[in-house]
This record gives C-alpha cells, sequence and structure tokens, in this order.
C-alpha cells in the first residue's frame, strides 16, 4: 500500500519529525515535491519549513499528551532521533508511547550503524535502547542504521586544519545525509514492504582519518592533517568546552569507536533501497 492510497480525507497518513533539522527536513521537502500529505511534529511551529501539502503539529518528544494529540489518526511516523541530551532514551520512550497510544501502526526510526547495549560508540547504546522500546511497542517498525554523517567529516577539521581523535588507523564507512534520505524516502513509499527490516546504511568506502584528510585537502585545496590522540589526550583537548561527562564521552568514542573496527563495514543497503550508489567523499565535496 503507498502513502496515497492509505492517505484518509482528514489524516495525513505519513508524519515525519525533525523537518526543523538536516536530514527530516530534506526527507519531509521530499515528500512534499512527491505531492504526498504529511503531518510535522515540530518543536517550535514558527520554525516549521512551508511545505505543500503539509500540515503542523507542535509537540517535544518528552510532552507525552502533546505527542498523541500530534499523531492521531497517523499511520506511519518517520522518526529522527531526538538531539544528544542525558536523557534521551526517555524522550523517546515517551514519544514512542505516545505514538502507540495515538494508535500509529509503522514507526521508521533513524538509529545508528551497529546499535547495541555495548557498542563503544557511546550513543550507539541509547539507539538500541530505543530500538527495543520499539520492538516492544507492538507497532511495527524499520531501523535505519545510519553510520557517521559525512556531512559531518568534511566539517571535523578545526581552525588549525588539524583533525584530533583518538581513532588511530581505524575506518569510518561514512554516509552522506543526502543518501540517508534517499533511503528513508524509499522505505517511507511502502512501509509495509520495509516491516521487521533492520537497515545498516554506509556509503561505499571506508576511510582512515589520514585519508578523510588527504581527500579534504585535495578536494578543498586546504591542507588538512589528522592527528592520532592518546585517549588522556583526547578528554584533555576537550575539557575546555565544560561539557558534561556524557557528552565529551561520546565525543570521544565516536574516535574510538573508528579505532575499534565498529564503524567499518561496507553495507549494500543503500543501493538496495534507493538503486544508487551512495557518494563516496570526494564525489560530497565535489558537490557541495
Ligand atoms: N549519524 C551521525 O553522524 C549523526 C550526527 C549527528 C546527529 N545524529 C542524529 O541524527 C539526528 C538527525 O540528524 P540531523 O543532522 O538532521 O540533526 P539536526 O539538523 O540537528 O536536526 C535534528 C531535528 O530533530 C529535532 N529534535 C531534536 N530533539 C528533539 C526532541 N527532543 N523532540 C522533538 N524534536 C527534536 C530538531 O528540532 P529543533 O529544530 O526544534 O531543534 C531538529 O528538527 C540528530 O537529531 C541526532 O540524533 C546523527
Amino acid at each position: 500500500m503507498s502513502i496515497a492510497e492509505s492517505r484518509t480525507d482528514s489524516v495525513p497518513a505519513i508524519a515525519v519529525t525533525g523537518s526543523t533539522g538536516h536530514l527530516g527536513g530534506r526527507v519531509a521537502t521530499a515528500i512534499a515535491e512527491r505531492g504526498e500529505a504529511q503531518t510535522l511534529v515540530v518543536r517550535d511551529a514558527s520554525r516549521a519549513p512551508q511545505l505543500a501539502g503539509a500540515r503542523v503539529r507542535q509537540a517535544s518528544y518528552r510532552d507525552g499528551e502533546a505527542s498523541r494529540a500530534a499523531l492521531e489518526g497517523v499511520q506511519t511516523l518517520f522518526m529522527v532521533s531526538a538531539s544528544e541530551s542525558a536523557d534521551r532514551v526517555d524522550e523517546h520512550r515517551s514519544f514512542i508511547d505516545a505514538a502507540a497510544a495515538a494508535g500509529v501502526r509503522h514507526i521508521v526510526y533513524t538509529s545508528f550503524f551497529g546499535a547495541h547495549p555495548e557498542a563503544v560508540f557511546t550513543l550507539a547504546r541509547d539507539h538500541f535502547a530505543t530500538e527495543q522500546h520499539i520492538r516492544d511497542s507492538g507497532m511495527s517498525f524499520t531501523f535505519l542504521r545510519n553510520n557517521f554523517y559525512m556531512d559531518f567529516f568534511a566539517l571535523l577539521p578545526g581552525e588549525d586544519g588539524v583533525i584530533r581523535g583518538p581513532a588511530g588507523s581505524g575506518r569510518v564507512s561514512a554516509v552522506s545525509r543526502a543518501d540517508l534520505a534517499d533511503a528513508a524516502l524509499a522505505v517511507l513509499s511502502d512501509p509495509t514492504a520495509h516491516s521487521g527490516a533492520v537497515y545498516e546504511l554506509t556509503g561505499r568506502e571506508a576511510l582512515s582519518l589520514d585519508e578523510v584528510a588527504r581527500i579534504i585537502t585535495q578536494k578543498t585545496g586546504r591542507s588538512i592533517t589528522f592527528r592520532d590522540e592518546t585517549l588522556p589526550e583526547a578528554y584533555e583537548s576537550r575539557a575546555g568546552y565544560s561539557a558534561p561527562s556524557w557528552q565529551v564521552d561520546a565525543w570521544v568514542s565516536t574516535y574510538t569507536a573508528m579505532a575499534d573496527g565498529e564503524q567499518e563495514r561496507i553495507t549494500d543497503d543503500i543501493r538496495t533501497l534507493t538503486g544508487h550508489d551512495p557518494q563516496t567523499l570526494a564525489e560530497f565535496l565535489d558537490r557541495s
């Protein structure tokens, strides 16, 4: 059943969160461009994108009542994971409970590559806990386990042109948000066909940070280098931000997860879902 076929007169079949952000914004825009109706669930209605066929409902994930009201009558929910916070999993659980109470049938959730309770990358543990809550909710689901954004690696070098972190020679199969949005759209075009599926979404190359630095240098003309840090150096170089310990752990484990080999596997899932190859970093930089 396609989105168009399943649309009711009053409530669009699909709801999208995160449309004020990068990934959700791309997905919502593409849905509108396809002529589909949708509900945009946003934290601040004044910042919702203006899209044809979209109605806007205001709710944050932690506000169960507003979330349930926003999702009433929705069949398929595209749930973008919340911004990092100390209690993000609780926020997610609240929103998932609200979706189940509202009668949502299917959740498409943006999880993380290799989500696991003992993942080295600490935030991948939050994603696993969220996945479990969705599995336990009784709703059908599709998990989009996105690897690190390629877009993020292009921005990694500091003002001095140095990428710093304890990644060693570890590799990452980073993937562009554009490819991830295409994959999400493919799933949202026919959610029931992807019920119960877990996709591990990666780019088509696994690069070390030395290679990332070399490619950025070649493509931008800016001299970029990678400096491997020890673990104590990594914590020390981030101490100046006065961030809470869970956040510094997340930042540092971005790199230690690479060193550990957690982020390097390459899958065909982008191609399988979208029919096209994911971009390489060089292609991404050419198009940026
Ligand atoms: N794979 C990776 O490398 C990577 C990197 C960074 C983040 N992520 C995760 O992927 C998600 C999407 O990435 P992105 O680049 O699109 O992020 P983004 O541009 O920061 O957008 C995040 C979106 O989620 C909304 N949001 C955040 N917390 C929320 C909450 N508690 N309740 C309701 N809505 C909330 C934001 O709304 P507002 O506009 O109101 O803030 C925004 O629309 C991020 O939120 C994060 O969980 C993944």
